[in-house]
């Protein structure tokens, strides 16, 4: 098995080779005092051997696995790993772990995108924005001090407090006696977002995506794009029909389509029915590198859809005129990992807009640069 690394992995696998997790080179079971390198796939059946890829499919490493866990989250990975190969230079090398730079007594650690002028020496974090990470080196840049990198890792079982507890603990370990941690104040330019909402085929995904690309151009300063599911399927993905590898394909171009605008600090509200959970957690994966992503399940009731048949779809799936249509003849796997779901009991549009407004405004973001 071949499994491609996300930034935020990469930034484990080098935290762990720069001894931030202790002498051996090896992922660990996830426990809450979160201290040790963890790995998470998204297959549930794990092999023996997993080969590790950088971002350009680049074999690095190999894990031999000694043991896993199944939770409602994800497969989590346990055992030694085994660099094959350098990985590809991460941005700002010459801060990083890696470049053996002496110890500091003392620094302030960045929390959030803050550029403000940090007092003395500086520790600043790789969420994976490399935008944002180079607007922080250069305003930390303009007073002379000693800057350093922080690779941030997955963690994909820490949120909030427990990552940033990490985050300290681990500036600790690879760069100054004594840290102390400041958070951007405000909401951060530059953290963007992927929005997905996900259900049937006339659920009202589109209308709720509307109004929210709507309110959100309103209240928050960031660019928000829309990505309709079938305005997509018009152009981004005209020519693929309604196959599982189909499907997946076209999921999958929105959500790099969706973890590009993150990266650039904006805010992708996508559509698609998206029916599959694996097509999810691949989504996911892609907007973790660069920002939030926020699972929306558009949760209106197959009866209430085929009810409406706006398009006329439903009865034409009934009538086996359209085949693998999903709902009726082909699957749709309930989310089990949803932020929020809306559009249940009569809920109009605006309480469904407004309602994922509020858990996307107002949640605390997990992976803030
Ligand atoms: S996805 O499965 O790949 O995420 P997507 O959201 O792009 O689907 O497209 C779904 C839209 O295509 C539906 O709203 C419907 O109008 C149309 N459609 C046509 N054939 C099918 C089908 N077999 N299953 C589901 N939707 C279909």
């Amino acid at each position: 098995m071949q499994l491609r690394l996300t930034r935020p992995q990469l930034n484990e696998l080098e935290l762990l080779r720069a001894g931030a997790y202790g002498a051996d080179m090896r992922y660990q079971l996830p426990t809450r005092d979160a201290n040790v390198a963890t790995l998470r796939v998204t297959d549930i059946a794990v092999p023996p051997s997993i080969e590790l890829l950088d971002t350009e499919a680049t074999p690095i490493a190999r894990v031999d696995v000694r043991e896993s866990r199944t939770t409602a989250a994800g497969t989590w990975v346990a055992g030694d790993v085994t660099m094959l190969r350098e990985p590809a230079a991460a941005p700002f090398a010459e801060h990083r772990p890696s470049a053996g730079l002496p110890l500091l007594d003392h620094a302030t650690l960045a929390l959030g995108n803050d550029v403000r002028d940090p007092d003395g020496d500086a520790v600043l974090v790789d969420a994976g924005d490399v935008e944002s990470l180079s607007r922080a080196v250069a305003a930390a840049s303009r007073s002379p001090r000693e800057i350093r990198v922080l690779p941030r890792p997955a963690a994909a079982h820490l949120s909030g407090d427990d990552a940033d507890a990490l985050l300290t603990h681990l500036a600790e370990v690879l760069f100054a006696s004594s840290v102390t941690t400041r958070r951007a104040t405000g909401r951060a330019r530059g953290s963007g977002m992927v929005i997905l909402l996900t259900g049937l085929s006339g659920s009202g995904k589109s209308t709720i995506a509307r109004q929210l690309t709507r309110r959100l151009r309103a209240e928050s300063h960031q660019r928000v794009t829309l990505l309709d599911g079938d305005e997509v399927r018009a152009m981004l993905s005209s020519g693929l029909g309604f196959s599982r590898a189909d499907r997946e394909l076209n999921v999958r171009r929105i959500g790099w389509v969706a973890a590009q605008l993150a990266a650039h600090g904006g805010i992708a509200v996508c559509a698609p029915i998206a029916p599959y959970a694996s097509m999810r957690a691949e989504m996911r994966a892609m907007a973790e590198e660069h920002g939030r992503f926020v699972l929306v399940h558009v949760a209106t009731p197959l009866e209430v859809c085929e009810a409406r048949d706006r398009k006329g779809l439903y009865a034409k799936a009934r009538a086996g005129e359209i085949k693998e249509f999903t709902g009726i003849s082909d699957p749709y796997e309930t989310p089990a990992d949803a932020d929020i779901a809306v559009g249940a009991d009569d809920e109009s549009i605006e309480e469904a807009a407004e309602a994922v407004l509020r858990a996307v405004l107002h949640a605390e973001p997990t992976y803030m640069i």
